[in-house]
């Protein structure tokens, strides 16, 4: 996803800009750049492949005295990194500067258009017809503003924009579609940025800007409308509750252990004034407000990507197995191409970390209109999916900075637990037993991650094969998928998921000494024994297991080759214990082959595009 910064107000904006821009760095990017105009009003347009420091030898070549900045950081998604197709873009006078984030789907008709109108194009991205399209319209209608609006009619596809021209140099206008935009609030001074992590350190106070907000920003005034309703916006501003140390990395060497030894903290706060357990109470005032409709539902489709589709798959157990409600999981890009029936009294719940991720909130859109309830279970406060949705439960799990989700699936799956038995309405048997056990949760992860060093000692046994086996059963199972996504995504070697019992009818004739299987066997697991039987099967045929067990199964220890101790759960913990552990065997083997833990080749942390 790609990120945009700007700062309008009485400090140096570059230097803003350009620290904004490197708060981002944890998302992944190829390329750079910002502009500003300096005291003659000509534009300094700065921009490079590489990291954002890449851009500092070029700063320090020009006057930087400047109080308006807007800044870039690119992911790819039209052209290859080149400092050519680096934001911002402009049009062929050099008056008008643009950053966007999102992908302009009418591209190419539009290029071809202004093309004909003789104007010529230096970059293979989609980003750049904007500002030819602004500048045509501003010369049409003879101003900016009129001419800007006229241009965003245009546009087909997402966007988060943020621009400025030499006619107003003490204005940024700002406006998205399905892109995220936050301004940030300072005293006679403005921020905006596609992540309020890029502007924490100065404000907290923020407004979110939603879909066709045309922003209009200077030193000490905003004015916002909507394009889309025609009119002036109430301009509400939030107060972020992200605490600038959390976003820090601390001691650790990288955000993903970090993240990962988070987890005892995780679980508290994803518990913190939800689980009563005293009074044997599960309270979500998020969904609280939803339930006159929440009786009435019959079926739920759980929606997301990767880590967040997987923490799913833990729900569609839970939610079946303790509130006897039908759940049905669905990955995100293909629900929303689905033709499928969809009955009003069919919830739908959307899991996103980020809340930004461009399928996941397509699934959301198909069902607009469709008179469902939508639910969201999301980290990030006040993302786009957040606001897409009528109701939800936030992870509270803080900004997540690796691009490897690790602390998210572990909030995630605490919540999911704590909504199934919020739905079971405590008629349960189990009921009181997982609210005990989630009390206990902290301690036995941490118990987990007191193990590290027996860990580490295991994977880099295993460091250097190419291929990897992960199974499990019921709670297991998606762990196996979820444990399986880690180790390729930072070590990039890859492993398959699969469920335990399904080896049999296929991926058994992969195995061979040189294709380890990591097997989970633990005593939570009522299929334990069949799924001994499973590693069996792999033993005969000479592939190294490796198993997590539950602390004192011995009989495994004869089976298998190397054995991790889990404590003893009960099933749906026992999943969140499994990946803990499961994260530290993909992140010992990254660290061995010096990769980049936090962010891995080819990904970013959101997926804003589809
Ligand atoms: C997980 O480690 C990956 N980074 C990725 O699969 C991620 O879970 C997916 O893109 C969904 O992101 P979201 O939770 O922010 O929607």
């Amino acid at each position: 996803m790609c990120g945009i910064v700007g700062y309008i107000g009485h400090k140096q904006a570059s230097d803003i800009v350009l620290n904004g821009l490197e708060a981002l760095e944890y998302r992944g990017y190829d390329s750079a750049g910002l502009v500003f105009f300096d005291q003659q009003n000509r534009p300094e347009l700065i921009k490079q492949t590489g990291r954002v420091k890449n851009l500092l030898p070029l700063l320090d070549q020009v006057n930087r005295a400047n109080q308006l900045a807007i800044g870039h950081t690119r992911w790819a998604t039209h052209g290859l990194p080149t400092s050519n197709n680096a934001h911002p873009h402009t049009n062929n006078d050099q008056t008008i500067f643009v950053v966007h984030n999102g992908i302009i789907e009418n591209y190419l008709q539009l290029k071809s258009l202004l093309t004909n109108q003789g104007y010529t194009f230096n970059s293979e991205t989609d980003s750049e017809v904007i500002p030819m399209l602004i500048d045509y319209y501003y010369k049409k209608l003879k101003n900016f503003d009129n001419g800007l609006r006229a241009a965003l009619a245009d546009l087909k596809g997402t966007y988060a924009l943020a621009i400025i021209n030499s006619q107003q140099p003490d204005t940024i206008y700002a406006t998205r579609l399905s892109s995220p935009l936050v301004i940030g609030v300072g005293q006679d001074e403005h921020y905006l940025a596609s992540d309020p992590n890029a502007i924490l350190e100065h404000t907290k106070k923020v407004i979110f800007l939603e879909d066709y907000d045309l922003a209009i920003i200077s030193k000490n005034k905003i004015e916002i409308n909507n394009l889309s309703k025609k009119r002036r916006r109430k301009i509400k501003s939030e107060l972020l509750d992200y605490d600038q140390e959390k976003s820090e990395l601390g001691n650790y060497p990288n955000f993903m252990l970090k993240e990962i030894f988070q987890a005892p903290t995780t679980i508290k706060e994803a518990c913190v004034g939800r689980l009563l357990a005293d009074q044997g109470l599960v309270k979500l005032g998020g969904l609280e407000m939803v339930n006159s409709q929440l009786n009435y539902i019959d079926r739920i489709v759980i929606v997301g990507c990767g880590t967040s589709y997987y923490a799913g798959l833990v729900g569609e157990y839970l939610i079946e197995e303790l509130a006897n409600i039908p759940v049905e999981v669905q990955l995100a890009s293909e629900f929303k191409y689905r033709k499928e029936p969809f009955s009003r009294s069919t919830v739908i719940l959307a899991i996103s970390q980020s809340g930004e991720t461009a399928d996941t909130m397509a699934a959301l859109e198909k069902v607009d209109g469709y008179g469902c309830l939508k639910l969201g279970l999301v980290n990030a406060v006040g993302s786009s999916i957040a606001r897409m949705t009528d109701a939800g439960v936030y992870c509270h799990a803080g900004p997540e900075k690796a691009v490897a989700s690790t602390k998210a699936f572990i909030s995630q799956v605490t919540i999911l637990i704590l909504i199934a038995l919020y739905l079971s309405k405590g008629n349960n048997q189990d009921y009181q037993a997982l609210i005990n056990e989630i009390v206990n949760l902290p301690t036995k992860a941490q118990a987990v991650l007191d193990q590290a060093a027996n860990i580490k000692k295991v994977a880099l046994k295993y460091k250097d094969y190419a291929n990897f086996l992960y199974i499990g059963r019921g709670y297991n199972y998606p762990c196996a998928l979820e444990g399986a996504l880690k180790l390729k995504e930072i070590t990039y070697i890859h492993a398959e998921g699969y469920a335990a019992g399904e080896i049999k009818h296929g991926p058994l004739a992969l195995i061979d000494k040189s294709f380890p299987t990591l097997a989970i066997a633990v005593n939570s697991s009522p299929l334990l024994n069949k799924t001994i039987s499973n590693i069996e099967e792999i033993k005969t045929r000479g592939g190294p297991i490796i198993a997590l067990a539950t602390m004192g199964n011995k009989k495994l220890a004869r089976i298998v080759d190397d054995v991790i101790y889990l404590p003893d759960a009960l099933g749906p913990t026992q999943a969140i214990l499994s990946a803990i552990c499961l994260q530290l065997f993909a992140y010992y083997i990254a660290e061995a082959k010096g990769l980049n833990i936090d962010q891995p080749r080819n990904l970013a942390k959101s997926v804003t595009v589809e």
